[in-house]
């Protein structure tokens, strides 16, 4: 099996290279998170925003599996599908789709919750994308959640109307605003009742089986390394492990089965939320970069926050995850910079520290810049690596030296054509 994950904060192109490499792949399978992902990939030219399906559904070939680690809401996934359907036809699509009938249910109230805690004061305000993820995961832990197998329980319709009760009358005393209860529940049971037109199977036999019999998987990640809940920059997290053995955890998949571990990097950075981002910079040229970069939220549409590459995070990222191949990304949002910052330290108290995320919001952290020289061309001609601009060429080995990863893969641009493979 191998993995994909982000590097940074999320929104580095996975949906892009999954695009390209994932055709290579009989199995796709998501991991984490829910439908706060926002996977853009191009099918014949549109545009089309993933946020719980894995990445291969375009591919007749691949199976798409939403495994035990994602959080799922039946009616957002009832959408999408819907959606994807006016494409492809329906059946070939739910034909392809597997879940795995540990995962849990995102309830309406969880919604609702998400909005209630990012808005009241008595909350730290996260900056979440409000889908009911952290909810949803922390019922998961109180051991209080549905299960996607629950939906063929005979109690499920109960079970259900008595957490939403519960829920929404909390959430009613704390004066939290929300449709009527039983508009809540029947549009949810909706939702479950299009989930039954979809394989709901222990997907991790299917996936071990697969794998002995040399079918190919990928694992899928979604949000990105410095989201994880343990490992990033708590509490402006997301709520699952983002990380490569997260993959293992989710997919019930041995560690001694991974092989490749693909990281996708931005050749600067962003981040949507609140929380610390050492390298970040504000006025004309990050807003400049956003608007190049469509630096705004897949779902939420919500500007991003820009900063320059940052190496200390970009390391430890690596190192977290153990990464075997780079994928370099958006490498054109930076042609017409002169000069490239790239923090290669940061200082704090004196001290330099080449390694570590920042994780202290109250931390002094000052970067060390190192400046490269721009390319200051377009990329859009260019395909082999043999024809890169010399300094986007000193660019990417500079990287290399210092991240001790080679850079397989280098997207120059949103087409799916504008991603060039290093080795050839
Ligand atoms: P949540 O995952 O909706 O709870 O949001 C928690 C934090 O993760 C917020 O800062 C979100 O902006 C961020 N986040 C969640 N999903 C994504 C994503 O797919 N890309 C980038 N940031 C994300």
């Amino acid at each position: 099996m191998d993995i994909l994950i982000g590097l940074q904060w999320g929104d580095e192109g996975k949906g892009k290279f999954i695009d390209l490499i994932g055709r290579d792949y009989d199995i796709i399978a998501r991991f984490n998170g829910g439908a706060n992902a926002g996977h853009s990939i191009y099918y014949q030219d549109e545009k089309i925003t993933l946020k719980l399906l894995p990445s291969g559904i375009f591919s007749p070939h691949i199976k798409n599996i939403i495994g035990t680690g994602v959080v799922i809401d039946p009616l957002s996934l009832k959408t999408e599908i819907e959606e994807i359907a006016q494409i492809i036809p329906e059946q070939d699509l739910l034909n392809r789709i597997l879940i795995s009938q540990k995962a849990h249910l995102v309830l309406p109230t969880h919604r609702y919750w998400d909005i209630y805690m990012e808005e009241s004061a008595l909350y730290r305000t996260i900056g979440t994308t409000k889908n009911g993820i952290a909810p949803s995961y922390s019922d998961k832990i109180k051991r209080q959640n549905l299960r996607v197998e629950d939906i063929y329980s005979d109690n499920f319709k109960d079970d259900v109307y008595q957490i939403l009760n519960r829920q929404y009358n909390e959430l009613q005393h704390l004066g939290q605003e929300m449709p009527a209860l039983e508009e809540l529940y029947h549009s949810f049971m909706q939702g479950c009742i299009f989930l039954k037109k979809i394989q709901i199977t222990d997907t991790e036999i299917f996936l071990n089986k697969a794998l002995r019999n040399g079918q190919k998987v990928l694992a899928e990640g979604a949000q990105a390394t410095l989201l994880d809940i343990d490992h990033g920059s708590y509490p402006y997290v997301t709520s699952s492990n983002t990380l490569a053995s997260a993959a293992c955890v989710s997919l019930g998949v041995s560690p001694k089965l991974v092989d490749k571990i693909y990281g996708v990097t931005k050749a600067y950075c962003t981040r949507v939320g609140h929380g610390i981002f050492p390298t970040e910079i504000t006025g004309q040229t990050a807003n400049d970069l956003r608007e190049k970069g469509g630096e705004f939220g897949s779902n939420t549409k919500r500007p991003r926050r820009i900063g320059w590459l940052d190496l200390p995070a970009l390391k430890y990222a690596i190192m977290l995850n153990g990464v075997t191949h780079l994928v370099l990304t958006k490498a054109d949002i930076l042609n017409t910079i002169t000069e490239i910052p790239v923090c290669t330290h940061y200082e704090t108290k004196g001290e330099k520290i080449a390694l570590a995320l920042p994780a202290c919001k109250d931390q002094e952290i000052k970067p060390v810049w190192k400046y490269l020289s721009g390319w200051n061309t377009v990329l859009t001609n260019v395909s082999q690596a043999k024809n890169l601009p010399e300094a986007l060429a000193t660019f990417i080995t500079f990287l290399e030296a210092e991240l001790e990863v080679p850079i397989k893969y280098l997207s120059t641009g949103p087409q799916r054509e504008e991603l060039i493979n290093l080795a050839i």
